[in-house]
């Protein structure tokens, strides 16, 4: 059983007790849930709040109870005894608060420690998920929003993987479309010989999209070529086929750069990929009775939505739409996922309710959008310049990702050279060390907002050590490694000969703390939510902190104690670091 137990979380075990509880209070009601949350109040760590709803629904039923604060009463004196338990009381209308046993916290902490934090890890009740993220545009700009499309669903990916959920991460780039028949037809004339084609010779992408798209409007003769050319690659003909691979394959090695900076893995289906079944998809919708015309074009009605879903257009070409219907169908079906979860920018939501609207309309998915398969849009806010409107650089162009995560490294580097580091350290350590806290502080800059607010970029904030960055809670966890590193105890020893004890009111505060991290990370893949883990890190953070400033750890009397208390938060915060795709260092 105790197997079974580390890997509840704490709210999930008092609410094992609580129901049992509930079960003998009123079993009369066994479809009563317990309602069990943490709580900040003095009188407990955590309540059931049970009482009062459970009061209204038996009170017109001749029960023996006299009101909720009786209904609480019962419900505290009904729960089994648990050695997690230390007390509990009744308060104000019914809430049943209860406070935690330290010896039973150092146990769980301890345990942890030997066993490993991934026995921290929540259950989730998905096998396989899809993340759709990050997936930027063949031949286009790949800007913030895709940036911030990468880190959010990375750190979603990372959280679902960490909860046992089998994981495809999806790069749906915009690898199709008309807008490759002017591309092709370009970069014919441009090299008439294909094997002159290169990324050298190519240069920048974008502006040979731009040049191309010039040519395209001011030539039509021009643009008649490249609408056959669009023809002549959708049949499939070779020379057209590869001229496309090559512009992808262009497109795609600048997409590496940003990723393999980050450290994000992908795995590419882009639009292409889906275009084969399309056909097929809109036959069955249409069997279904599903399509419509209107206008010259397919289309499919929504309930409450007063433009239709177009998934055939009017000169018969497929769109978006087709696309993302095709693909949800493919992931239900072939890749059997039971979650879908996009991340775009807020802007796409009402396209992502339309096509998951028709998919319950055609019956793939369960209406009430609760149980499995389920689909989730991510959405997310803007990242806005100093002069809060949309991320610019100084000549109103885009900002090229690369360099914008170059600068992010070599503005840390050049602080750590500020301070001296450069003299302490290798250059090996300098660079991993500016990477790590540079492209860190992006990350965490991006992740600490809720996704849903716009979001000002700014490097002087991010990268200041003070206050809710990355940089401060990297160094913090630096600064709780070197702690144990120079009480030149070794650890690995204390783990499985010491034990820990919570006494001190900041030990305890601590350890708290330091048990919730599952269900936080619970709550942050329930509700795809990644700055509920930052606000999360960040409190682990300033509990350290208090614990460290009244608790003296290296010549105290408890100081073995208190050594794995510190081993402790480095490895959760390690741990939320790795979720949130930030790489920890050692050293400041
Ligand atoms: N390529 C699109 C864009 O840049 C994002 C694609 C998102 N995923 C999807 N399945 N539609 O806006």
């Amino acid at each position: 059983a105790s197997d079974e137990e580390i890997k509840c979380t704490v709210k999930q075990l008092l609410a094992q007790l609580f129901e049992q509880s509930l079960r003998t209070t009123v079993p009369d009601e066994p479809d009563v849930e317990p309602l069990v949350a943490a709580c900040t109040g003095k009188f407990g760590d955590y309540q059931c709040n049970n009482a009062m709803g459970l009061w209204s629904k038996i009170k017109g039923k001749g029960t023996q109870f006299r009101g909720p604060p009786s209904v609480g009463q019962a419900i505290m004196g009904n729960l089994p005894p648990s050695e997690m338990i230390e007390s509990s009381s009744v308060a104000g209308p019914g809430f049943v608060n209860v406070v935690l046993s330290k010896d039973w916290m150092a146990k769980k902490i301890q345990k942890m420690l030997i066993d490993g934090i991934d026995t921290w890890a929540p259950r989730i009740s998905v096998k396989r998920a899809v993340v759709d993220f990050s997936s930027p545009n063949i031949a286009k700009e790949m800007h913030v929003g895709h940036l911030r499309s990468t880190i959010i669903g990375d750190a979603l990916a990372r959280m679902l993987e960490f909860s046992k959920v089998e994981v495809l991460r999806r790069n749906h780039v915009g690898d199709w479309g008309t807008q490759f028949g002017m591309l092709i037809e370009f970069l014919f004339e441009k090299f008439p010989n294909s094997e002159d084609v290169n990324e050298a010779a190519i240069g920048d992408l974008q502006k040979f999209y731009k040049a191309s798209k010039e040519r395209f409007d001011a030539d039509s003769a021009f643009k008649e070529k490249a609408q056959q050319a669009v023809v002549r690659l959708q049949g499939g003909e070779h020379k057209y086929r590869q001229a496309w691979a090559k512009i992808c394959e262009i497109s795609r090695m600048e997409f590496d750069k940003v990723y393999q900076r980050l450290g994000v893995l992908l795995e590419e289906k882009g639009e292409s990929f889906y275009n084969p079944y399309i056909p097929g998809v809109i036959e069955a919708l249409s069997n279904q009775g599903l399509v419509e015309e209107s206008e010259g074009a397919r289309v499919i009605f929504i309930k409450g939505i007063n433009i239709p879903l177009i998934v055939v257009k009017s000169d018969g070409g497929y769109n978006y739409a087709s696309t993302d219907l095709t693909a949800l169908w493919y992931r239900l079906n072939e890749e059997k996922a039971e979650w879908i979860i996009y991340v775009t920018d807020v802007g796409q939501q009402q396209h992502f309710d339309m096509v998951f609207k028709a998919a319950k309309r055609a019956g793939w998915l369960p209406d009430d959008g609760n149980t499995y398969p389920k689909t989730n849009h991510v959405g997310f806010g803007l990242v806005l310049g100093e002069d809060g409107k949309r991320f610019r650089t100084r000549s109103s162009e885009v900002v090229r990702l690369v360099d914008l995560l170059d600068e992010a490294k070599s503005r840390s580097k050049d602080a750590l050279i500020e301070r001296g580091k450069d003299k302490e350290w290798t250059e090996e350590e300098l660079e991993h060390t500016a990477e790590a806290v540079g492209y860190g502080a992006v990350k965490y800059a991006d992740l600490k907002n809720n996704r849903l607010t716009n979001y000002t970029f700014n490097f002087d904030q991010m990268l200041n050590d003070k206050g809710n960055t990355a940089v401060y809670l990297l160094y913090a966890h630096a600064r709780i490694c070197s702690i144990i590193r120079k009480s030149g105890k070794d650890i690995e020893e204390l783990k499985k000969t010491e034990t820990i004890a919570l006494d001190h009111a900041d030990e305890r505060a601590l350890g708290l703390h330091l048990l919730q991290f599952a269900e936080v990370v619970e709550e942050a893949c329930n509700n795809l939510l990644p700055n509920v883990l930052c606000e999360y890190l960040y409190n682990l953070s300033e509990y350290f902190t208090k614990f460290y400033s009244n608790c003296q750890v290296v010549g105290s009397a408890e100081e073995t104690s208190r050594l794995l208390i510190c081993e402790a938060t480095a490895t959760v915060m390690r741990k939320c670091f790795h979720l949130l795709g930030i790489v920890p260092v050692y050293k400041i």
